[in-house]
């Protein structure tokens, strides 16, 4: 895998795999994915600069709780997470704005000097957007950012750093399949060290008419987010997919415990993919897949970081059991 470091500003260093690369993979998704069946898409491809931005507004909706419930949570317990863990780095898979974690880079930096932050994530805009902002807020704090899919750059994440607390938030681990989620957190526990330790947010299984609503806000925020992928797909590999003749669906699957988000073909038609000779002929009220987002129990996210060798040590619920944060050790020693 190549990479090379993008931009260095000092305490901002921005690390890049290459894009070709990342081309090509795109197009062999695309090409398995739309030849499946059903049809599906990975939920990376949403986030071109316009998918991150859009992300964000889903955040501030009335109806997607996620965000709002993982900050309340964070502000009230980010002091406790830094002082059992006391980091030198935090990395994070999937930062995004890091607004969130930028809550525990506060609480670091209330308790001590000296901490880095190596956020990863497919879109650089907003790696480059929200390294600018805590530069300028957290005089002390480097940033190390990675550009790239978190499947592929695991290993970059074996850091020199003495004590690590790595974090995945949001609930993306939600967006893997059973098989996916476990392969990804034991990835996760082959990087790191006996001593760091592991923060994840994860969303709960609840009432069936608040999940629907999440991902069916009334301004159209997640419909957009969800038709933007088509434009992704035209503009990398020149295709000619009418946005205007797909619908966005989301609902709460009981069985897999899963909201599925899917994009509904309005009529029949043909769409074709030219950089890779794909012509896709769509029945109409056909579906594409687009993303899974998995619910859980506080019993099934415990069994599932075990499963993949972590010591689940605390869990933070609100009130209301709407999300949790779970921050887990990795070796018995760590147990308190
Ligand atoms: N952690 C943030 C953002 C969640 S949105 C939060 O909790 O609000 C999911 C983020 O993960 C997006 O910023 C997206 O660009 C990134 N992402 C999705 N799939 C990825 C992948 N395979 N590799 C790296 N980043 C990915
Ligand atoms: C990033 N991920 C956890 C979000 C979720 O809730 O599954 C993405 C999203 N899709 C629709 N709305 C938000």
């Amino acid at each position: 895998m190549q990479e090379a470091v993008e931009l260095d500003t000092g305490r901002f260093q921005l690390n890049r795999l290459s894009s070709a690369q990342h081309r090509d993979s795109l197009a062999e998704d695309v090409r398995h994915g739309l030849m499946s069946e059903p049809r599906v898409l990975l939920p990376k491809y949403f986030y071109d600069e316009r998918g991150s931005k859009l992300f964000d507004q889903i955040c501030q909706t009335e109806e997607y709780y996620l965000t709002r419930t993982e900050s309340i949570l964070l502000k009230k317990h980010a002091d406790e997470i830094i002082a059992i863990t006391r980091p030198t780095a935090i990395v994070e898979y999937g930062s995004g704005t890091s607004e969130k974690t930028e809550l525990l880079i506060q609480a670091a930096h209330q308790q001590y000097a000296g901490l880095h932050y190596l956020p990863l994530d497919v879109c650089e805009e907003i790696l480059v957007e929200a390294g600018d902002r805590l530069i300028e807020r957290y005089p002390e704090l480097s940033i190390d950012a990675w550009h790239g899919d978190f499947l592929d750059g695991m290993d970059h994440f074996k850091n020199g750093h003495k004590r690590s607390l790595y974090v995945f938030l949001g609930s993306s681990l939600g967006n893997f399949s059973e098989n996916e989620a476990i392969g990804f957190l034991r990835g996760v526990r082959n990087t790191i060290k006996d001593s760091d330790w592991f923060l994840l947010g994860v969303d709960m299984v609840k009432d069936h008419a608040i999940l629907n609503a999440a991902y069916n806000d009334n301004r159209g925020h997640t419909a957009a987010f969800n038709l933007n992928v088509l434009n992704v797909l035209n503009q990398a590999l020149d295709g000619n997919f009418n946005k205007g003749k797909f619908k966005h669906q989301a609902f709460f699957d009981t069985e897999h415990s899963r909201i599925e988000m899917r994009l509904l073909s309005c009529c029949q038609q043909t769409v074709t993919l030219h950089d890779i000779d794909l012509k896709i002929e769509f029945e109409e009220g056909e579906h594409i897949v687009t993303e899974y987002s998995r619910k859980y129990t506080a019993d099934s996210i415990r069994q599932l970081l075990s499963k993949a060798g972590f010591k689940p040590q605390n869990i933070y619920t609100g009130n209301n059991n709407e999300f949790m944060l779970i921050l887990s050790s990795c070796s018995e020693a760590d147990e308190r």
